[in-house]
């Protein structure tokens, strides 16, 4: 049977499209190759988020061209997920020993598309329509990949997003937002735990509308969702994903409960008040904030000013102290000016985040913001780059310092990537921690207390282990 390589680059959702895509291959006889260079296939999951992102795939796909010609004449070759989307033909149109392009719609149609490549039925293979139903069939797991797979698993819980941010190209490469059930991905969840999953991340490009596009059965609409009381504060309507959380909190045995992304106006108290009510909702929030200037938030359409964005982070902090809070940041949107920047600054001062993403704003075609007057020049939002970073980066590393001392609990991983004698786990607020450890102590929850830090790493000492 054929061999198949993926590489993989961007989000946490391109991750879990190639573990669904290898997992539908494998159940179909292909093997997993070490290296590009010893596969019968290899396929490049793409990003489009930043032309940064397309340009490695694209260079990508240049060198394996040249290497296959050289070595592999008979290799198929093939581009996957969001630059796939939303380039099409016209990628086999720059390099034509591509032979498959494969829309974010049609990961389920990966093995069918190889065998009559691999069998000479047909000779180029592009399909990126839309397909009914598509976000219902990301569901294959291979959970004997690497011992860390086994432990903790990805769920997609909805496909596509319909803020539509003037900068950002998900809602072209994705599609509009269509979610699956809350019986179908329970059911997915139900098996994991079953095959030995303790910890779940649902996945959606923007999951705090999970379900507002789904038919209004009694259980799912946002208006009549079933109400919860709260001591002293009367009652909080439901919306369909924090009902979904409930629903996936009642399986026995699965510990750990994480969710991204989620957008900061889902945040209402009814999400706010999961935090506080669902104990395996582990204590640990990305809060994507793009930008600390209204004038900058609004050009971008996102939806809440920065007054809102720092109440919803005290809510946070309120109903769950300790909370690891997490965010996006792009500097040099089109029309940021110093004082715009020195608000993201102030922001991120303000809120002490955990980490920040930041990003170089990219001009993404097809999006309003990339016809956007006074564009940023490229040595501005370098410069901006660098200097929030440098404060984020302070900030983030007191925050670990804090951690020295302190016992955690820990969900282990498995044998650390860069050193096997080393094991991983991760805190309920998403830090990484290492420790010596061995095989036993895999899909363990522990207690370890931290000795010391390294760059976004803790180093634990198992100091009460729960065996
Ligand atoms: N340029 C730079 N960064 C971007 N992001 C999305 N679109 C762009 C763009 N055009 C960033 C946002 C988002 C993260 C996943 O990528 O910060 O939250």
């Amino acid at each position: 049977m054929p061999s198949v390589f993926i590489k993989t680059y961007g989000c946490q959702m391109n991750e879990r499209d190639s573990e669904a895509v290898t997992a539908q291959l494998v159940a179909k006889g292909y093997s997993l190759a070490k290296s590009e260079s010893a596969a019968d296939v290899v396929l490049l999951n793409t990003c489009s988020v930043r032309d940064l992102a397309e340009q490695k795939a694209i260079n990508k796909m240049k060198n394996l061209v040249g290497t296959a010609k050289k070595d592999r004449p008979n290799q198929i070759l093939g581009y996957m997920g969001c630059m796939a989307q939303s380039r099409g033909q016209e990628l086999i149109e720059k390099l034509p020993d591509v032979d498959l392009v494969l829309g974010t719609q049609k990961f389920h149609r990966a093995a069918e598309y190889l065998d009559e490549l691999l069998a000479g039925k047909r000779e180029k293979i592009v399909d990126v329509e839309a397909e009914a139903k598509s976000e219902a069939t990301i569901r294959e797991h291979l959970l004997n990949g690497s011992a860390k797979t086994s432990v903790s698993a990805f769920v997609s819980i909805m496909q596509g997003c319909n803020q539509y941010c003037t900068f950002c190209i998900v809602p072209y490469t994705r599609g509009e937002e269509r979610s699956r059930t809350i019986d179908d991905i329970v059911a997915e969840c139900r098996e994991l735990v079953a095959r030995g999953v303790r910890e779940i991340t649902l996945l959606g490009q923007i999951v705090t509308s999970y379900g507002k596009q789904l038919p209004l059965t009694p259980s799912l609409s946002p208006s009549d969702g079933e109400r919860v009381a709260k001591p002293g504060e009367g009652q909080i309507k439901k919306m369909p994903f924090v009902q979904l959380l409930d629903a996936v909190h009642e399986i026995d045995g699965l510990e750990r409960i994480r969710f991204t992304s989620p957008h900061p106006k889902g945040y209402g108290d009814d999400l706010v008040e999961a935090y506080a009510r669902l104990p395996k909702l582990c204590e640990s929030a990305h809060l994507p904030v793009q930008s600390g200037s209204d004038r900058i938030l609004k050009l971008m359409h996102r939806g809440y000013t920065r007054e809102r964005f720092l109440a919803i982070v005290e809510k946070l902090r309120r109903a769950k102290p300790g909370i690891g809070i997490t965010t996006d940041i792009i500097v040099g949107f089109p029309g940021e000016t110093e004082e715009d920047f020195e608000l993201t600054l102030s922001l991120a001062r303000e809120v002490q985040f955990d980490n920040a993403y930041i990003f170089k704003y990219s001009q993404r075609r097809d999006t309003p913001a990339a016809d956007m007057p006074d564009q940023v020049p490229q040595a501005i939002r370098e410069e901006r780059n660098h200097r929030l970073l440098e404060l984020v980066n302070e900030i983030a590393a007191r925050k670990y310092d804090g951690f020295i001392g302190r016992q955690v609990e820990i969900l282990v991983e498995g044998p650390s990537k860069k050193n096997a004698a080393r094991y991983t786990g991760r805190t309920r607020c998403n830090r990484i921690v290492l420790f010596d450890g061995s095989a036993r102590h895999q899909g363990q929850l522990m207690d370890v207390k931290i000795e010391r830090t390294g760059s976004f790493t803790l180093y634990g000492d198992p100091a009460v282990v729960n065996l």
